[in-house]
């Protein structure tokens, strides 16, 4: 059994907690963040013991305090924190993107190397039973050599208004680019399944709708104020509809006075128009891959679906591959005339990320515990050069040249 100390217990680290709780190999004994109603959360759901309570950074890396670090705080404070992890000699489950910065993607997998340590990346993604069938498939010859690869990341624009609008990853400089935040997964699940190198890359975006130019004529900052009532963004409208979409601290009450009363809150960015918010990240993006031996990849990513779905299709030399992660069913159809399906949903354990975040937490205990390493299983090295494809991205939208990202970190 290993024990676990998280950092950053909020909505992503919840998650994995949820799952570590029930689950015989790891065991969750100290916690170290800011808020106090995490704290409260890791007291009453996981019986941490109060001692083992920290909302001081630095006196919680005075020293070790259990075999395994879940860092799960926000992006720019990954590389800081995993650095003080590693230096103490944890293991490291580290939520992505792994560093904003490439240079500090890169530092953490060579001090990752140094210290004969191992940092996992949370690349949900590869786990989901969907993926991880594609990939067996691929491996199985099931549609020959790969030739080309189409990936959309079709994000519903209630996602993409709460976390890219309004929410946590609105501007790029606070967090990180939105190619890079959101699609890195798929970055890298096209590149392990395809599983070699990128030879060059372009990619063209902007922020093109959710800007101030496009607010209706006499439309309020705060949406509780607006005339627009049954605006389809305005945020009292969206979130009395769906509650669940709202990020809140720990505990918090969802009567419907109370969610009007906090989006009401002038500093609240969630209660904010649309238009008039302070976000900069792409609502559109397309990159466009060669990989070694000539394959092709493209990658569609945009915010203006109804509801959030993945679609991948894989073209081989004996056939195609193709399905939509939410839908759970993989469809394969081989040039000598033979069609079948892949009903994955059986397997689906555990409602978020499409299985992947459950079956993730499960194996990585495993493998920590000195169990079987699962396929998905994603090691720093890999996931940097997958967020390599990302960076290089980003700088193709910006200076419209041709990338090439080459072999090396
Ligand atoms: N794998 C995925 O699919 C996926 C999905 C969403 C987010 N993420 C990533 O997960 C990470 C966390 O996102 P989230 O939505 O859980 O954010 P969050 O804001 O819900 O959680 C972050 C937590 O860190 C705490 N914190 C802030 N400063 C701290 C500090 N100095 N030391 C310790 N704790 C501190 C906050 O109080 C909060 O509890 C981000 O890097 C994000 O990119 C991954």
């Amino acid at each position: 059994m290993k024990t676990i100390a998280v950092i950053g217990l909020g909505n992503r680290g919840g998650v994995y907690c949820s799952y570590f709780k029930t689950d015989e190999k790891v065991k969750i004994v100290s916690v170290l963040d800011v808020s106090a109603d995490a704290l409260k959360e890791a007291r009453e759901k996981y019986g941490v013991e109060e001692k083992n309570l920290f909302s001081d950074e630095e006196e919680f890396f005075k020293e070790k305090r259990a075999d395994v670090a879940l860092i799960a705080t926000l992006d720019r404070l990954h590389y800081r924190q995993t650095m003080k992890a590693l230096s103490l000699g944890y293991d490291v489950i580290l939520e992505k993107p792994v560093s904003p910065s490439y240079e500090e993607c890169k530092k953490i997998a060579d001090a990752a190397k140094a210290a004969g340590k191992k940092v996992i990346v949370c690349h949900n993604l590869r786990y989901t039973p969907f993926y991880m069938t594609m990939k067996i498939l691929l491996s199985e010859g099931a549609i020959g050599d790969v030739v080309s690869f189409e990936q959309a990341e079709n994000v519903g624009f209630g996602h993409y208004m709460c976390s890219f609008v309004r929410g946590k990853w609105k501007s790029s400089e606070e967090t990180s680019p939105i190619i890079l935040q959101k699609c890195c997964h798929d970055l890298d699940i096209i590149y392990w399944m395809i599983g070699k190198k990128c030879v060059k890359l372009s990619s063209f975006g902007s922020l093109g709708f959710y800007r101030a130019e496009h607010a209706p004529e006499n439309a309020a900052v705060k949406c509780v104020d607006c005339v627009y009532k049954d605006c389809p963004y305005n945020a009292k409208y969206f979130y009395l509809k769906s509650p669940e979409s709202l990020c809140v601290p720990y505990g918090f009450d969802k009567s419907e006075e109370n969610i009007v009363k906090y989006l009401s809150d002038d500093d609240n960015p969630y209660g904010k128009c649309v238009f008039k918010s302070d976000n900069d990240v792409s609502d559109r993006q397309t990159v466009n891959m060669l990989f070694e031996g000539g394959i092709t990849a493209t990658l569609l990513m945009h915010g203006f679906a109804n509801a959030t779905h993945r679609i991948t299709k894989i073209y081989g030399t004996k056939g195609v591959m193709y399905g939509s992660l939410e839908k759970g069913v993989i469809t394969v159809e081989t040039y000598d005339g033979k069609k079948y399906e892949k009903d994955v949903n059986k397997s689906i354990k555990g409602v978020s990320h499409s299985g992947g975040d459950e079956r993730l937490s499960r194996d990585v205990a495993e493998y920590l515990d000195g169990g079987r390493k699962a396929i998905g299983i994603s090691f720093v090295e890999d996931s940097v050069y997958s967020h390599k494809l990302a960076f290089s991205a980003e700088e193709s939208k910006l200076t419209g040249k041709e990338i090439y990202p080459g072999d090396n970190l």
